[in-house]
C-alpha cells in the first residue's frame, strides 16, 4: 500500500480524477484532504471517499486564491498531522480557435491552472522542507499540450499545461536534494464530467490506441509515481500513445 498513514492534499477532489484518486488513496490507507468551489459537491465527495469521514476533509473554496491554498495546507495539519502528497489536479480546458478566446477566458484558465497551482504548492512545500521529505504531483496534459491536434486547437491549455510541465521539471532540480520529489502526470483525453458523452466517440479517435482514458488509467501512474524513489522531473504521458507521435 503506497499511501499507507500517509496524507494528500488533493486540489479539484470533488470530480472527475482528483475524486477518484482520493477514493483510491483512502482504500490504500491515506488520510486526504479534497478542494473545489462548490461545496455541496464537494460534501458529497466527501462522503463518497469516506462514508465514516475520519479519512477525509474539505476545503471550499477557489485554488487560486492564496488565502484557499493556506486554509487546504492548514487543513491538513490540523486534522492529520503531516502533509506527505500533493495533487495539483484542479484544472479547467478550454477548447477554441486562438482569437475567438476572451480576455476573462485568458483570465480564468491562467487563474486556476497557474495560480491554483503556485499559492498551493509553495505552502506545501515550506512544509515538506521543514519535514525534509514530500511529493508533488502536477496533472498536466498530453496531446493538447504538447503534441498539438488540428480538430482541437486549446493554446490555453498549451500555455498552462505547458508551464506546469516546465515548472515540474524546475521544481525537480530545486528540491531534489531536499528529500522532496516532484512529477507529472500527463492525460489524455479521459472520461470524466468534463466531457459530455455525445463527445466521447470523437475524442476516442483523438488516442492512437482508439479510446479515452480512464480515471484508474491516471490512478495507476498516480500509484506508480508515489512508490517511485528514484523518480523525479519526470512527465508520465497516460494518453493511449498521443505523445510518441502521428498516426
Ligand atoms: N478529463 C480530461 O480529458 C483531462 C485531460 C488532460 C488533463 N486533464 C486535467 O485533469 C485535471 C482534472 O480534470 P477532470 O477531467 O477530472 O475535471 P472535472 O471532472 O471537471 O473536475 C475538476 C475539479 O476541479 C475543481 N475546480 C475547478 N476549478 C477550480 C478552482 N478554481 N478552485 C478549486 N477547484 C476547482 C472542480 O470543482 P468546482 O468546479 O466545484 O470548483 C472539480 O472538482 C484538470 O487539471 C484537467 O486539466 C483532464
Amino acid at each position: 500500500m503506497n499511501f499507507q498513514d500517509k496524507v494528500a492534499v488533493i486540489t479539484g477532489g470533488s470530480s472527475g480524477i482528483g475524486k477518484a484518486a482520493a477514493i483510491e488513496l483512502v482504500k490504500q490507507g491515506a488520510n486526504v484532504v479534497i478542494n473545489g468551489r462548490r461545496e455541496n459537491l464537494l460534501a458529497e465527495a466527501a462522503k463518497e471517499i469516506d462514508p465514516t469521514g475520519a479519512h477525509v476533509a474539505y476545503v471550499a473554496g477557489d485554488i487560486a486564491d492564496p488565502q484557499i491554498a493556506e486554509r487546504l495546507i492548514a487543513e491538513a495539519l490540523s486534522r492529520f498531522g503531516r502533509l506527505d502528497t500533493l495533487i495539483n489536479n484542479a484544472g479547467i480546458f478550454i477548447a477554441k480557435s486562438f482569437t475567438d478566446y476572451s480576455a476573462a477566458e485568458f483570465d480564468s484558465v491562467l487563474s486556476v491552472n497557474l495560480a491554483g497551482f503556485f499559492h498551493v504548492t509553495q505552502r506545501a512545500a515550506d512544509v515538506m522542507l521543514k519535514a525534509g521529505s514530500g511529493h508533488i504531483i502536477n496533472i498536466t496534459a498530453s496531446g493538447v499540450a504538447e503534441q498539438p491536434i488540428k480538430a482541437v486547437p486549446s493554446v490555453l491549455a498549451a500555455l498552462t499545461k505547458g508551464g506546469l510541465s516546465a515548472a515540474t521539471r524546475s521544481l525537480a532540480i530545486e528540491y531534489a536534494d531536499k528529500g522532496i520529489r516532484v512529477n507529472a502526470v500527463a492525460p489524455g483525453v479521459i472520461k470524466t464530467p468534463m466531457h459530455p458523452v455525445e463527445t466521447h466517440d470523437f475524442l476516442a479517435k483523438l488516442h492512437p490506441v482508439g479510446r479515452m482514458g480512464e480515471n484508474q488509467d491516471i490512478i495507476e501512474a498516480i500509484v506508480y509515481l508515489e512508490a517511485s524513489k528514484f523518480v523525479t522531473g519526470e512527465i508520465l504521458h497516460v494518453d493511449g500513445g498521443q505523445s510518441a507521435g502521428q498516426w
